[in-house]
């Protein structure tokens, strides 16, 4: 068991060499459907990114981006030490966001995403104190991102 995650961490680290300085084509923002031990019950459902954009909140939640120490780890189209956020409403459900921002340190251990993005960057990410209102702001954002980079039609 431990040998396949091994594995499949090393094959999506391939993947994410591969996309790198790639053209942002749309595979890159999706799972790779063709690794299938990742099944994480947080994220069964339609994409974060399906659901319209409470526009009311993504003023908020881009300046908790900031406030929040996100924007030190993290960006869009561009890949610093931590996951390109472009594309991740596609990616995930609005709950694994949630969850990966309220209890970071509790998804790399028990959630099977988390826990493979944690052996491809091999950096944990750190519990930040948001608020559940804070993170779904901050998740609007997100969405918001995701249209104005045409990762969402
Ligand atoms: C010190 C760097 C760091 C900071 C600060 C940080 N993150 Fe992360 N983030 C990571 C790493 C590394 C991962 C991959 C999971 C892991 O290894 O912990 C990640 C994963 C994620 C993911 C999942 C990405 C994907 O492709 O599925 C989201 C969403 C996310 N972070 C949002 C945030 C938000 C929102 C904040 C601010 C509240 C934040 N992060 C702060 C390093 C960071």
């Amino acid at each position: 068991m431990k040998r396949l995650t091994l594995q499949i961490a090393w094959m999506a680290g391939l993947l994410l060499l591969a996309g790198c300085g790639g053209s942002g084509g749309e595979d890159q923002n999706k799972a790779p459907d063709a690794v299938p031990a990742l099944a994480s019950p947080l994220d069964a459902g339609p994409r974060a990114g399906e659901a319209p954009v409470t526009e009311a909140l993504v003023e908020r939640g881009q300046g908790l981006f900031k406030t929040k120490g996100c924007s030190a780890c993290h960006a869009f189209g561009q890949k610093l030490a931590c996951p390109d956020l472009k594309g991740v409403t596609m990616r995930r459900t609005a709950e694994w966001m949630e969850n990966q921002i309220l209890h970071p340190e509790v998804m790399t251990k028990d959630d099977p995403i988390s826990h493979q993005l944690l052996g491809v960057y091999m950096k944990q990410m750190p519990n930040q104190g948001l608020t559940q209102d804070e993170a779904r702001a901050v998740i609007e954002f997100f969405k918001h991102k995701d249209h104005e980079l045409g990762v969402i039609p």
